[in-house]
């Protein structure tokens, strides 16, 4: 599907975006294990949270879903069964690499694929933990999707992660869960933590000392009602939209705001951004608030060290940010953004370039100077939903009319998201 955006003289309004991506999986995952009814509010809309539920579903749970609402009966720790067929992760890392923990710990065996970028994707991060837990997986080439996982009684590990990862730490704990005993995981860097709070929710032993993360198994899981904030990292676009367009003013609403996601607003405010968070309230263990933001000139900033982990899904959008500022923006220690849904680096350079904006590329990283112009120019998603939404917002500033080729991928984490940009828009 080929957009064509039109450049943006502002943005306001207010708007509500889907719920949280990574909080979603999280939530219908635990909830599939636990006993009881869990009724899911503001389920993220995207289709990697729907394969999610689909590979659940596969699984044997119950589940009622219509829109954002999902009501999903709990099998127990022991209740899953075999899929009759393969499970489709489709484009969704955290659907694999995290069910795989549960996957790894039943007493039958699974076959999990995904698309052609989630098979290029490497696996091994998850397999030698899960391998040393007592799992038996194989993966094309001992790395790639698909996973043949044989799963079998598991026992407990201390895990030293030698990426920073929420996904490989979630499925060490998931896998956990069905150990006898402690299985603790320890972080290089701070990962998001849903999973720890999502646990502990749900009514999990789960114990955070500095990085290491320790959770007791065989626990009972009791179903939960639970509500889902907006996605912060959805949320990003709208932010940068909003400081790129003078004039404009945006509140984005009941977004999640957990310490271990809003190191971007720390990063933006940082570099000069005008955001407020009027009020902030905990829901499930989460916390959550409005944003309001105004267009602000920025200074431009350095991502290196334990900030990029925590900025790891934000850095495309950051970099089209970054062209405006006055310094530039400097992106380090990020060689995980080459096996994201595309090689992140990459693709962020060569859409830059096509909108006639400099970059150089870095092995782990790039160097994009501030001071920039975008022109109007025709550009790629890659098939990557984080790509097409960075650079539609690169394209509301750019010099004239911009075209997308696979807008489509939008859908993956955000399908509402042309809407919502068109509605705040100001194209007079
Ligand atoms: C996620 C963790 C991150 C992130 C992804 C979602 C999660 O991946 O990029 O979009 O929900 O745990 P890694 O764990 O590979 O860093």
């Amino acid at each position: 599907m080929q957009k064509r955006i039109a450049p943006a003289s502002s943005v306001s309004g207010g708007i509500r975006l889907p719920g949280d991506k990574s909080i979603s999986h999280r939530y219908a995952m635990i909830a599939s294990i636990a006993s009881g009814e869990t009724r899911i509010h503001n389920y993220a809309t995207g289709a990697d949270c729907h394969s999610t539920l689909a590979c659940l579903r596969a699984l044997g749970v119950e589940m009622e879903s219509s829109g954002t609402e999902v009501a999903i009966r709990g099998k127990g720790l022991d209740g899953l069964r075999a899929a009759a067929a393969d499970l489709d992760a489709g484009n969704s890392g955290s659907t694999i690499r995290m069910l795989s923990g549960i996957l790894a710990a039943q007493p039958f065996s699974s076959r999990i694929a995904g698309d052609e970028s989630l098979a290029r994707r490497p696996m091994q991060r998850i397999m030698r933990p899960l391998a040393e837990m007592g799992a038996r997986i194989r993966a094309r080439e001992d790395k790639y999707p698909p996973l043949e996982i044989h799963g079998s009684p598991l026992r407990p590990i201390d895990y030293a992660l030698p990426v920073a990862s929420a996904q490989v730490k979630t499925c060490v704990l998931f896998a956990g869960l069905f150990a006898e005993g402690a299985t603790s995981v320890t972080e290089p860097a701070r990962s998001r933590d849903h999973t720890e709070i999502a646990l502990r929710e749900f009514g999990a032993e789960v114990a955070s000392v500095g990085r290491r993360i320790t959770v007791t198994g065989r626990p009972s899981l009791a179903a939960r009602e639970l509500f889902v904030p907006s996605d912060l990292s959805s949320a990003a676009f709208f932010l940068a939209a909003a400081l790129l367009a003078p004039g404009s003013e945006l509140t984005i609403r009941g977004v999640g705001l957990n310490p271990t996601r809003s190191a971007l607003l720390d990063f933006l405010i940082g570099m000069g951004a005008k955001i407020r968070i009027p009020e902030m309230e905990s829901r499930n263990g989460e916390l959550v608030g409005d944003i309001v933001v105004e267009h602000s000139g920025l200074r431009g900033g350095v991502i290196e060290g334990p900030l990029t982990a925590a900025l790891i899904d934000e850095i495309p959008v950051l970099a089209v940010l970054g062209a405006t500022t006055e310094e530039g923006l400097i992106v380090k220690d990020a060689a995980e953004l080459r096996i994201k849904e595309t090689d992140r680096i990459r693709t962020v350079i060569d859409n830059l370039g096509r909108m006639g904006v400099q970059a150089e590329e870095l092995p782990d990283g790039m160097i994009v100077p501030g001071r920039q112009q975008f022109r109007a120019a025709r550009f790629d998603s890659f098939g990557d939903h984080r790509i097409a939404m960075a650079f539609a917002v690169a394209a509301l500033r750019a010099d004239g009319e911009s075209v997308i080729d696979g807008a489509e991928a939008a859908s993956v984490s955000f399908p509402e998201f042309w809407e919502t940009l068109a509605g705040i828009a100001d194209n007079g």
